[in-house]
């Protein structure tokens, strides 16, 4: 999730531009760097690391100019290194690019790119969109048509900020997918990823909308669809503080991150999946090696190990491989039985976990081929594995990790589809069948977000409890891992997860008149033998709390505390159900009075043992 700022006016731009990435800092970035027109010439400044190292650069480098772009960078292609940061210049020098999302198919357009003679300097798909600008500039003498016609052969998201020397009168800004915003001032205006980063200026601000362009001069503001036709745009005027409107109107970083998880889905599937295929090759995960795998390890920590948890069951189910997982922390010490020939995962949010990355080394060190699925481009353990693939949730500020897991339960998802299918353990229909309903679960996600209003009841009605019990069977049981997780670590509820047919092994013993037992129905195989373990409860004075699909009568007769998900196949169901597990927990939090950003005792990045 990078951030964008632009200026154009009368002012110096540099300080502006400053000021304005710094309140944009909260999306998370790894590098940074601004473009100002000085004398009718691009001067660039860029830094890899933190704003600071951007400002004791501009500092030794004087930029004057009264127009100028900015950026800051959350790496994903190529890693976060002075090159790659944006602005990225044309090759002739004379546009300068701020883009925000992910070009698909860059590769492509770079490839037609080099053969008519472009050099890149960078490993980024936005170089691709300032080099095709200037291929376009050839023909097209006016700017707004020759963006308009560069964005239509872009696949995938942007949100762009263009400067170019020929019109040093305005900045282009394109948005699809990717949010952009206009701040009007008093002889100057801005454009912006986000309103934080204008509202010292003002509160007056034009909100883009899918496929809109803008033309936006120092003394006024042109809008435009994709089809050239000019926008009517309404002001809006911004009344929330600055502290609201960097989490974008939602209360605290973890219920924005968890209303993410629709966009954070489909930017992690989309680039996967073409013409019905799963392509994985961005990780070397050719089909000749998934065929010859004979067995899978996984290792993570904490909520990355729970998404490993439905892994292990997907794989195993569809490839018919054995999978053995362990956290991280006993792994590493355990002297574990590995063959070369052994599929290594790493799953990490941050790609800094100390435990999971000493279980990386050891298993490199044993000759296994390691992957690592992680959120953080050219962090270490994306560095230090053989091959990567990254889930693109975008930067994950809450210290409860939400869209982090749902993405990371994707990418274990396309991992097994496609062993599957080269080992040929899957028929053909059932393959297309799972994968057209996996394109469909960000849909579907959208879906269980759009009304919250039961799951704060059910909160309002359980958070003064003080212990838990979430049971379940097969992957069930696997989500009610993560899905206790999440409630202790921000409501300080204790709960305990279980296998619900363990339960009257030992644990039954606490059941006791109006305890909580939240019970996940989504498995159809077990479900009968899940309804008996419920009744067990039940019949010891229990309140049962259900997470199933909407359309599932059976439930209703057991308990009157149901929060629902749309109907999937069972094989995906995770990615849906833990969502409303995610808000109860977050609701409880609330309830109790607790900051679910910042729960006690905890990092959001465990570098240490
Ligand atoms: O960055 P990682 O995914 O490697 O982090 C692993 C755990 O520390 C992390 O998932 C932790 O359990 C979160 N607090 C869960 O919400």
């Amino acid at each position: 999730m990078c951030g964008i700022v632009g200026y154009i006016g009368r002012e110096e731009a540099v300080g502006l531009l400053l000021e304005g990435l710094k309140r944009l800092e909260y999306r998370g970035y790894d590098s940074s760097g601004v473009a100002v027109l000085e004398e009718g010439k691009l001067r660039v400044v860029k830094a890899r690391g933190k704003l600071e190292r951007l400002r004791e650069k501009l500092a030794q480098t004087k930029l004057t100019g009264t127009t100028g772009i900015g950026h800051t960078r959350w790496a994903t292609h190529g890693e976060p290194s002075d090159e790659n940061s944006h602005p990225h210049l044309s090759q002739s020098g004379e546009i300068a690019v701020v883009h925000n999302g992910i070009i698909e198919n860059y590769a492509a357009l770079r490839d037609k790119l080099i053969a008519r003679g472009y050099r890149f300097q960078s490993e980024t798909d936005t170089e691709v969109f300032a080099h095709l600008l200037e291929e376009t500039l050839k023909t097209e003498h006016d700017l707004l048509g020759a963006v308009r016609a560069t964005v239509r052969q872009l696949e995938g998201a942007y949100a762009l900020g263009v400067l170019c020397t020929r019109f040093p009168d305005r900045i282009l800004a394109a948005r699809k997918d990717s949010p952009l915003i206009i701040g009007l001032g008093e002889g100057c205006n801005y454009i912006a990823s986000d309103i934080p980063a204008v509202l010292p200026y003002t509160r007056r601000v034009y909100l883009l909308k899918e496929g809109e362009m803008a033309q936006v001069f120092a003394d006024r503001v042109e809008i435009y669809d994709m089809e050239g036709e000019k926008v009517d745009k309404e002001v809006f005027t911004v009344n929330w503080s600055v502290d609201a409107a960097e989490k974008g109107g939602y209360a605290h970083f973890m219920l924005k991150e968890i209303h993410e998880q629709g966009r954070a889905m489909r930017d992690t599937l989309r680039p996967r999946i073409r013409e019905g295929e799963i392509d994985l090759s961005e990780a070397k995960l050719t089909d000749e090696l998934l065929r010859g795998v004979a067995r899978v390890v996984i290792t993570a920590c904490g909520t990355a190990c729970y998404a490993g948890q439905v892994g292990r069951a997907l794989i195993e189910r569809l490839c018919r491989v054995p999978v053995e997982i362990d956290v991280a922390s006993e792994f590493r010490y355990r002297d574990p039985i590995l063959q070369p020939t052994d599929l290594f995962l790493v799953v990490s949010q941050s790609g800094e976990t100390a435990d999971t990355l000493a279980a990386l080394r050891l298993a490199k060190a044993r000759g296994c081929k390691v992957v690592a699925i992680t959120n953080v481009v050219g962090s270490t353990i994306a560095r230090e594995a053989d091959s990567v693939l990254y889930t693109w949730a975008g930067p994950e500020i809450a210290v409860a990790s939400t869209k982090a897991y749902t993405t990371q339960v994707l990418m274990l998802t396309l991992i097994a589809l496609k062993m599957a299918k080269c080992k040929g353990t899957i028929a053909r229909e059932r393959y297309e069948a799972l994968l057209a309903e996996l394109q469909r679960l960000p849909e579907k996600a959208e879906e269980i977000l759009s009304d919250v209003e039961n799951v704060q009841r059910c909160a309002a009605r359980f958070f003064s409890q003080e212990d838990m019990f979430f049971i379940g069977r097969g992957l069930d049981y696997a989500l009610s891992l993560e899905a206790s997780l999440k409630l202790k670590e921000i409501s300080y509820i204790h709960s305990e997860a279980m296998a619900a047919g363990e339960l009257k092994h030992g644990t039954i013993a606490l059941i006791e008149p109006g305890r909580l037992v939240v019970a996940l129905c989504t498995q159809g195989a077990t479900l009968e033998k899940l309804r008996s373990n419920i009744r067990e409860v039940l019949t010891r004075g229990a309140v049962v709390l259900t997470i199933g699909y909407a359309d599932s009568e059976a439930e209703k007769e057991l308990t009157p505390y149901r929060l629902a998900i749309p109907r999937t196949d069972d094989l995906l169901a995770p990615a849906l159900a833990v969502i409303p597990a995610q808000l109860f927990a977050y609701y409880c939090a609330i309830q109790r009075g607790y900051d679910p950003d910042k729960p006690r005792n905890l990092a959001k990045s465990v570098t240490v043992e």
